[in-house]
């Protein structure tokens, strides 16, 4: 085992989930083998894949998806996220087939080597990780962090250091025996919880987490701010629903858009807050709304972001872009005969929406399923 992985002793409040009595829902699991024959034809077989899938859950509670299955339903719930602006892609997904994976150490690893195979040193690379499904015996295991990077964020008397996001996941790694640090941008380590037994801590190892320093291609002093942001944003918090299956830890990851970091993480009030040093570093009137000051300074974060991941090598997408390719989405999965569901409010960019064609209209609000889902 290597030595960043640790196993520690037993900590009470995160002590083995209790075993849960579901059993598959059969019309969920009929409802998604017919949608993976209808559109992948080529498959054949149906009629006797649905006997075979019922009588799997009439005797065990649940059945076991081919890979073909998987690889699709797990295509198809990124297809489905109605939050998503990235979803021209979705057939380019990666699928890590990964169920067999019994230990806390082994989800450790393969959450480490997703984060590998999906940096590819800056060429991005949609992957998501299937680790093992809950069952009517045992729950499959979980990652408690949002995101398998995060940046660590301290209570302090003059207010949080680091990403206020973040603490109460930072308080839990140090009630499990993470030492920290001091740092604005400290990588947590990952915490996993199994689907029985005690919980494991797992620092990432350096090389597994590539980082961009952020600066502005004219302003000299913009590296001064110090700023940094991860390149692989990779959430490890949702369930992935496949066909009445639950794989509940199923770490997925795309490229940033450059606002995600530009007009939230480091610009949010409540995250980086960074707009008013900006705006005092650019000069700009900050006494008064009217000057505009704070829109000037997003301005200039968000050219610094873009920039930075540019010069860097690691892929990034801007939102004009990024909205010209999700009406491009629309109108295939449209000509596909497909309903895409879309959520208004997480479509439109967090700065200068109207300026993107995605604001100009409405959207269908349909949930479907497979699906990534947050289960609590
Ligand atoms: N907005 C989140 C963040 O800033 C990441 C969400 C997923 N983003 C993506 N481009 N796939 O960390």
């Amino acid at each position: 085992m290597p030595t960043w992985i640790r196993s520690l002793r037993p900590f009470d409040a995160l002590a083995a989930q209790a075993v849960i009595e579901r059993t598959t829902d059969l019309r969920e699991a009929e409802r998604f083998i017919r949608l993976f024959h209808a559109e992948n034809p080529a498959a054949g077989g149906l009629h006797a894949r649905l006997r075979d899938v019922a009588r799997d859950v009439a005797r065990y509670g649940i059945y076991t998806h081919t890979f073909e299955e998987l690889e699709f339903g797990a295509r198809v719930a990124w297809r489905n996220s109605s939050r998503c602006i990235g979803r021209l892609y979705w057939r380019s997904l990666r699928v890590r087939d990964r169920r067999e994976v019994n230990t806390p150490e082994g989800v450790a690893l393969e959450c480490v080597a997703h984060l590998r195979a999906a940096t590819a040193n800056g060429k991005i690379r949609p992957t998501v990780t299937v680790l093992p499904p809950d069952t009517p015996a045992l729950r499959g295991p979980r990652v408690r962090n949002e995101q398998l990077i995060r940046y660590a964020g301290y209570r302090t008397p003059e207010g949080v250091v680091g990403d206020p996001r973040n603490v109460e996941l930072t308080e839990l790694a140090r009630k499990l025996g993470w030492r920290g640090g001091s740092g604005r941008f400290d990588v947590l380590p990952l915490v996993i919880q199994p689907g029985l037994g005690d919980p494991l801590l797992c620092n990432l190892p350096g090389d597994a987490v590539l980082e961009v320093p952020i600066l502005h291609p004219e302003y000299r002093w913009f590296e001064e701010l110090g700023l940094r942001w991860h390149a692989v944003p990779a959430i490890s918090d949702m369930c992935l629903e496949i066909g009445g299956i639950c794989y509940p830890c199923a770490p997925f990851n795309g490229w940033y858009m450059g606002t995600e970091i530009g007009a939230r993480n480091l610009a949010d009030a409540d995250r980086y807050d960074q707009l008013g040093v900006v705006a005092e570093r650019l000069g700009l009137d900050t006494s008064t709304e009217r000057s505009l000051w704070r829109d000037h300074a997003l301005v200039e974060l968000n050219v610094a972001v873009l920039h930075s991941f540019e010069r860097a090598g690691v892929t990034m997408t801007d939102h004009h872009t990024e909205s010209q390719r999700f009406l491009t989405h629309l109108s295939r999965e449209e000509k596909a005969g497909r309903v895409c569901p879309a959520d208004w409010s997480w479509i439109v960019p967090p700065m200068s929406g109207s300026a993107t064609p995605v604001f100009h209209r409405y959207y269908d609000t349909r949930v479907l399923t497979p699906a990534f889902v947050h289960h609590h």
